[in-house]
């Protein structure tokens, strides 16, 4: 088995002996060893894993963070990649033996150069999403990526997790917006594959090999991302539906109207709103309560082009059918991102109400409302009383199945029961053709499930790539691929 090539990591005395060395390269600045500076590199944002490090190293370079990684690769010190730290699936969390150094790529957040001819945008991995979001809207273009933790994550972390998000409908992952690439290779090779071209036929694609890779093959350092114009008319509303298969028959009417025009189209459950009224300042609802709900965005580059009155129009003629039974539309940019603010506020509202098993699973979009009817069925068979919490990327398929504990179960005897869950919705997922994995990536969380799911030749070539690239298993141990040492 091609695992047996790759070997253990060091034991932490290595790492105090290259401290010294790696202060060398980076600076003062640029190494955190306090236990106060670095405890909170050490855990992820949902609290499920505690790890420890004994150092937290920030480059402030490529040159630097390739420096780096080579001393590193010499005393054979496994580094842990981490942008905002705002993985779900603990994917940028060090072991808990103290054998893994963070590399912060929070000082490397310029952003290189802007094109609105090209629509291109080169910029460093610690730009934060949100940034970067801003700098292509200074120069009147659109960066179509979004998430609910954009103001946090990084670039580096979100093409290394290849996210998805609200705009994926439309615009693809990360993936589909990546032309270049700029990455350190475990052995401190700096690979400079920031080219900004649209057709590039030239051998293996290098650039896609590190989206999605999760760290362990490399570091990304820097990218070339696409952008789109920026939209002139963006309408959005909010509708109570009172079915998944209304929100879907809403979905399919937005589609034949104008499929061009569907920039997100987002399902919320009438539990997860509730979590969001209670548990977040500044929100009410501005509609009559229901069990379903749908978020719809359209949006468009084109001057006049009248979307207004297609939203009222589809509306309209929805409520007329009964697919839609109350809706409001934002009539301002500050009434926009209120509605849009009862979506995006439903993970840290979930945090907030307690312990939670989180599912980000896709199927094909014809078959949400049926994934969700038989979750419900299933999980109150295993669990009495859980509460299922589904929201997320309704036109794209990928929902968010997410639980929280029972009203009167303690939350760690819930979350002892988190494999039970998760296999319970695998199993439905497997059945809808879907994938246990939609956008957040494998992390610490799931390696278990990849030889069910990905296993035979899928997960043979995955662990030859592995081994090629980084054959000491140096760059974020323990993620993505299944016995290469548990982290935790
Ligand atoms: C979202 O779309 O808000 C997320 O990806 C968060 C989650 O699953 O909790
Ligand atoms: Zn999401």
């Amino acid at each position: 088995m091609p695992d047996t090539q790759i070997q253990d990591a060091a034991a932490p005395v290595a790492i105090t002996a290259i401290l010294a060395e790696l202060r060398g390269i980076v600076g003062d600045r640029g190494l955190l060893t306090e236990a106060s500076d670095t405890a909170a590199y050490a855990e992820d944002w949902r609290k499920l894993y505690q790890g420890r490090t004994q150092a937290v190293i920030r480059p402030a370079s490529t040159a630097e963070l390739a420096a780096v990684v080579a001393a590193c690769a010499k005393a054979r010190v496994a580094l842990v990649p981490q942008g905002g730290n705002t993985s779900m699936v603990g994917g940028a969390t060090p072991s808990a033996d103290g054998s893994e150094l963070v590399l912060s790529l929070s000082r490397m957040n310029r952003i290189r150069a802007i094109d609105p001819v090209d629509l291109t945008l080169t910029l460093e991995a610690g730009v934060t999403l949100k940034a970067a979001q801003n700098a292509a809207a200074e120069a009147g273009c659109l960066l179509p990526l979004s998430i609910s933790s954009e103001g946090t994550a990084q670039i580096g972390g979100v093409l290394a997790t290849n996210a998805g998000g609200n705009n994926t409908v439309r615009y693809g992952n990360a993936r589909d917006l990546v032309l270049g690439l700029e990455v350190v290779l475990p052995d401190g090779q700096i690979w400079n594959g920031l080219r900004r071209l649209r057709k590039d036929n030239t051998g293996y694609c290098l650039r896609q090999l590190f989206v999605g890779s999760e760290g362990t093959l490399g570091v990304i350092t820097a990218a070339v991302l696409k952008l789109a114009p920026r939209p002139v008319e963006i309408e959005v509303a909010l509708c109570a539906v009172p079915t998944a298969e209304a929100a879907l028959a809403l979905y399919t009417r937005c589609n034949q109207h104008d499929p061009a025009a569907i920039q997100a189209f987002e399902y919320m459950s009438g539990q997860g709103m509730e979590f969001v009224l209670r548990n977040i300042d500044g929100t009410s609802l501005p509609l009559t309560k229901s069990p379903h709900y749908a978020l719809v965005e359209l949006a468009t580059p084109c001057a006049g082009a009248g979307l207004r009155e297609a939203m009222e129009q589809v509306l309209a003629a929805a409520m007329e059918d009964g697919v839609v039974t109350d809706a409001v539309i934002a009539e301002s940019e500050t009434q926009r991102l209120a509605l849009w603010k009862l979506r995006e506020e439903h993970a840290e509202a979930q945090k907030r109400e307690g312990a939670s098993v989180k599912n980000d699973v896709a199927v094909p979009v014809s078959k949400v409302p049926e994934l969700l009817a038989r979750a419900a069925i299933a999980a109150q068979k295993l669990m009495p009383g859980i509460r299922m919490v589904p929201f997320g990327h309704m036109g794209d398929g990928n929902i968010h199945l997410n639980f929280e504990q029972p009203m009167d179960m303690p939350g760690a005897e819930f979350l002892a029961q988190d494999h039970a869950i998760m296999d319970m919705v695998g199993e439905i997922v497997r059945d809808l053709d879907g994938s246990f994995s939609a956008e957040h990536g494998v992390g610490l969380l799931k390696p278990y499930m990849m030889p069910e799911w990905r296993g035979g030749a899928e997960l043979d070539t995955m662990r030859k790539i592995k081994a090629a690239l980084d054959p000491h298993n140096l760059m974020n141990p323990g993620k993505v691929l299944p016995g290469m040492r548990a982290s935790s």
